[in-house]
């Protein structure tokens, strides 16, 4: 289903022509919405406080619309927002806007064009919830826009329940739900994997939840179940922003709708800007494709699952043929393996030997495959946080896809014609 033209490009230079309402139509290019024209632009966000009875109600009809976190896991939202409404005192929201993966940008975008959007969905959660505070983590590049837009709310008094601004840590592993929590409690942002909601070492019980999650909760508390069900298909709802890379002629964070073709996913971004071999689909923790198979398939849960494949953190880098896939692997997983918190010895030691093991064969070595699939094996499940597991199904399907790459490097010559480096692995300048 569609809601008209249904996808907008988010960077600034194209931000024309957005559907109405949508998570980001309107403001003057590449500038935050002021809460002035935030309002004029959604309306005030309608108080979700009140009786339990309401409460439960509202929480009833995120469940209703379908609503799952956009942070890579798609999580029913509404679960969480119950769970956390029947814990214990003094519960916290904290907005996820780390974006801790170099190939994303959809957060820091979201953060800095519409933070008044996100605000909004951390504050109604945390009435829905009954949390007494809202935390903002922002990645440092939103940073300045989040903390105006605070600002100007606290002067108007818009707020029912405090809004603390803070800086993201920087680093991989620093968005991971409980890094975040322990961040925000003033502590190191390092996975400990305990659920979050529960509390332990002295949290508060708390519900992290993604900044684009909560941009959708916000619309959604304004607009209701069924308007977000326009957008989407039944059982994937929605919008989803997708930030594309690599091998494209406009990289950046466009407004996509599950369901859509890959293909024109790739023609929101104005084509393929060399002949693409692959493709990464859901994110660092995502799954490598080849192009061909790939660029029919519904961009959707259920259309990619054929290859394995889900929109995860809605990150599509594009690999071109000119590129050595088995390369650009390596470097992704020893920037995976550099990221490792460091806590839990198969993560530490399991995925320093994959990623050595790739390198050798990047530089023209034999790869054993046994091995790898092995330490692949090994490191799944065996962490505080799912870091090693989101690495091991990367590298899994590399092995899949560039099996072929991989024969050439052992008998030493590669397909590639350019040199390595499609894909960013060190966070940008904030
Ligand atoms: C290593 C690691 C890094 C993560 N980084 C992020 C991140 O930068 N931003 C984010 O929203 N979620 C990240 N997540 C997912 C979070 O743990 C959590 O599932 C998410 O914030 C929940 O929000 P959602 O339900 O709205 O998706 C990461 C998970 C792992 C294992
Ligand atoms: S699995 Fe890795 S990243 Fe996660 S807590 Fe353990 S050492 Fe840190």
């Amino acid at each position: 289903m569609s809601r008209g033209p249904g996808s907008q490009c988010l960077l600034p230079r194209l931000s024309a022509g957005a559907p109405s309402p949508g998570l980001l139509p309107g403001q003057a290019p590449g500038r935050p919405a002021s809460l002035h024209e935030h309002l004029a632009l959604h309306g005030g966000r309608p108080s979700c406080d009140g009786s339990l009875q309401r409460r439960r109600h509202l929480i009833g009809e995120v469940e209703r619309a379908g609503l799952t976190g956009r942070g890579g896991a798609a999580f029913p939202t509404a679960v969480k927002l119950r769970a956390l409404a029947s814990a214990p005192h003094a519960r916290v929201v904290i907005a996820n806007g780390v974006e801790g993966e170099p190939g994303s940008a959809k957060d820091k975008v979201l953060l800095t064009l519409a933070p008044h959007l996100v605000i909004d969905g951390a504050v109604s959660a945390a009435e829905l919830t009954g949390a007494t505070e809202a935390v903002i983590v922002t990645h440092p590049a939103a940073c300045a826009a989040v903390r105006r837009a605070v600002g100007e709310r606290r002067r108007a008094g818009y707020d029912p329940v405090p809004v603390r601004v803070l800086a993201a840590a920087r680093g991989f592993t620093a968005g991971e739900a409980s890094a975040v929590l322990n961040w925000a409690e003033g502590n190191g942002a390092v996975p400990t994997g305990r659920p979050p909601r529960l509390g332990g070492r002295g949290h508060r019980p708390a519900l992290v939840q993604n900044v684009e999650t909560l941009a959708h909760l916000a619309l959604i508390m304004r607009h209701g179940a069924s308007w977000f069900r326009s957008a989407g298909t039944l059982a994937e709802p929605g919008t989803i922003l997708v930030t594309m890379l690599g091998a494209v002629q406009r990289p950046g964070v466009y407004q996509a709708e599950p369901g859509m073709r890959v293909s024109g996913l790739l023609q929101l971004a104005g084509g393929a800007s060399a002949e693409p071999a692959a493709l990464l689909i859901g994110g660092y923790f995502g799954t490598w494709v080849p192009a061909a198979e790939v660029l029919p398939l519904p961009f959707s849960a259920a259309g990619l699952s054929p290859l394995g494949a889900r929109p995860g953190a809605g990150v599509v880098a594009v690999l071109p043929a000119a590129a050595c896939g088995l390369a650009e692997t390596a470097r992704l997983a020893r920037y995976l393996a550099r990221s490792s918190a460091g806590q839990c010895g198969p993560c530490v030691f399991g995925l320093d030997a994959i990623a050595r093991e790739l390198e050798q064969a990047a530089a023209g070595g034999r790869c054993d495959l046994p091995r790898v699939r092995r330490w692949l094996r090994d490191v799944t499940g065996r962490g505080a946080c799912r870091h090693p597991d989101g690495t091991a199904l990367m590298v899994a399907s590399a092995l899949r896809v560039f099996h072929r790459e991989i024969g050439l490097h052992s008998r030493g010559r590669c397909s590639a014609t350019a040199s390595a480096g499609i894909l960013p692995v060190t966070d940008p300048p904030s």
